[in-house]
């Protein structure tokens, strides 16, 4: 069997599906130990892990350097990647949002102003709606602009609406519901085809489980 390579996103997300994978039996215990390392191996299960940054998983396996990989579905629709989407996880779940200051009111007289990391899915989602908005593209913080008026309204992630609770702000319309998905390199998916089933067959396993 030749070994898959697998991005993980950093951070809690790719802990916990590498907790998944580890207990269907691909596991890497070197993985959790407090270092440095971006690189684990297990040979004998067939398996070798990187930790990468959430939003470059899709591109390490777009280009193939990763055979699979977990992506946030807000990751996959932003950047729509030509990648295979193999399962919804049921981790990571989430929501893709429009938020502003509590009592906020929209005058229809000129373009909503919208700041968001997800410029290409607020785009479609008030495309869709046929209005006229100017996005604001931002990279974090998103919070923080309609409260300084960079922006009317916010297109962000809510999780458990903390972060807006805490800043005034309110969540009044929902875009997209959000969850981890397992991914796959279209390449890979046919020359390693029995490789990449066994895992995907492994968390399908789980995750019906945990359903
Ligand atoms: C995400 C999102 C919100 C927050 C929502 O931010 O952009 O800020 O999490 O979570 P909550 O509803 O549980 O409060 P992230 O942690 O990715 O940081 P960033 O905005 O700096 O990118």
């Amino acid at each position: 069997m030749e070994c898959v390579n697998i991005a993980l996103p950093k951070g809690r997300l790719g802990k916990t599906v590498y907790d998944m994978l580890a207990s269907a039996g691909f596991e890497c215990p070197e993985l959790l130990e407090e270092n440095r390392r971006l690189v684990f191996e297990n040979a004998e299960a067939g398996v070798r892990y990187f930790w990468v940054k959430p939003s470059d998983v899709s591109v390490y396996v777009e280009r193939g350097a990763a055979d699979m990989g977990v992506a946030g579905s807000d990751i996959l629709r932003e950047y729509t990647p030509e990648v295979y989407e193999l399962l919804d996880l049921g981790v990571g779940v989430c929501r893709m949002a429009v938020a502003a200051p509590r009592g906020f009111e929209y005058h229809p007289s000129r373009p909503l102003r919208v700041a968001t990391k997800f410029p290409n899915i607020a785009s479609r989602y008030y495309a869709g709606q046929g209005r006229d908005i100017d996005i604001i593209k931002l990279n974090g913080s998103v919070e923080i602009a309609p409260l300084l008026g960079l922006s009317d309204v916010i297109v962000d992630i809510v999780e458990t609406g903390k972060t807006l609770r805490e800043n005034g702000l309110e969540a009044f319309e929902t875009i997209m519901p959000i969850s981890a998905r397992l991914i796959a390199n279209k390449a890979s998916f046919q020359f390693k085809n029995a490789e990449i089933s066994l895992i995907h067959s492994a968390l399908k396993r789980i995750t019906g489980e945990t359903k």
